[in-house]
């Protein structure tokens, strides 16, 4: 994404309403929402459009609420666009992360069975999710077809490369496999490569399966706006599991 520095980042908050523009009726000043916007949601105050916001249920955390949106609404866009039901049994690489982490349950919610690559400290996680964790590396291609012995029928891959090349192998329908991170590979292999399809509908959705218990929101790690710079390093070890809020509580 070309930026032009100093660049506000974030694509994703939760906060409480203090102005409203004219002819908005759907919120009022104080109500809580969550909502999106593209690069302008690290900060105290965004302006943003009616349809990007949500009402936020009194009973979903500040937290999880500010950390819904990006990941959540990539992971529910890519579950559909691989048409997933409950007739199928699908592949998550990197299902521990923040999208897969939402794509596991929501393909859970969906009926799906679910396989899950994480490395083995995360797979006590991944179980819970309702995920068949296994390991990522070497073998992994022998791994799930021993956890899928009838075969798998999707993937969404959330990590790229050699994942890419074992999912063509264990899937023939090219359109069954969707990558949300890994354009290159992805159009070698004739792929879907999925972006995300933002939309408040989208965002409700995921609100209400938040309230109906069928999606946890894993927060790895919260810390403050002075400490943007160190969300940022631990997200690059690439090893968070769920997600990091800033907040400026
Ligand atoms: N297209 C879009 O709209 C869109 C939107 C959001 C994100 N994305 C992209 O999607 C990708 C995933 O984002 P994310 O936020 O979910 O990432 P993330 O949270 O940083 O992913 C971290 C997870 O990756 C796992 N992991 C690390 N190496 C792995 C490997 N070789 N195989 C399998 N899992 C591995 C880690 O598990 P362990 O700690 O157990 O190793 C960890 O749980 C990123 O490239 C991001 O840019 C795309």
């Amino acid at each position: 994404m070309p930026l032009a520095l100093p660049s506000r980042i974030g694509n994703e908050f939760a906060g409480v309403v203090d102005e409203v523009g004219d002819g908005v009726t759907a919120f009022a000043v104080g109500d809580a929402v969550l909502g999106f916007e593209e690069m302008a949601c690290c900060a105290d105050q965004v302006v943003l459009d009616v349809d990007h916001v949500v009402a936020k249920p009194a009973a979903m955390p500040w937290a999880e609420a500010g950390v819904l949106s990006a990941s959540g609404q990539t992971a529910h866009t890519a579950i559909e666009q691989l048409r997933v039901g409950a007739d199928d049994t699908v592949l998550v690489h990197a299902a521990a992360g923040g999208v897969g982490s939402f794509a596991v349950q929501i393909a859970r919610a969906r009926g799906a069975k679910v396989i899950g690559t994480a490395s083995a400290r995360n797979h006590e996680y991944l179980d819970s999710l309702g995920a068949i964790p296994i390991a990522y590396g070497g073998g992994l291609e022998a791994r799930v077809r021993a956890a899928a012995p009838a075969g798998v029928t999707a993937v969404l891959d959330c990590i790229g490369g050699e994942a890419l090349d074992v999912s063509v192998r264990l899937v023939d329908d090219r359109q069954r496999i969707g990558t949300v991170t890994d354009r290159v590979n992805g159009q070698r292999l004739g792929v879907q490569v999925i972006g995300t399809d933002r939309s408040a509908a989208r965002l409700a959705d995921l609100v209400a399966l938040h309230e109906m218990g069928k999606l946890r929101v894993s927060i790895y790690e919260q810390l403050s706006f002075a400490e943007a710079a160190q969300a940022h390093r631990t997200v690059e070890t690439g090893h968070v599991r769920g997600k990091v809020v800033l907040s400026n509580d």
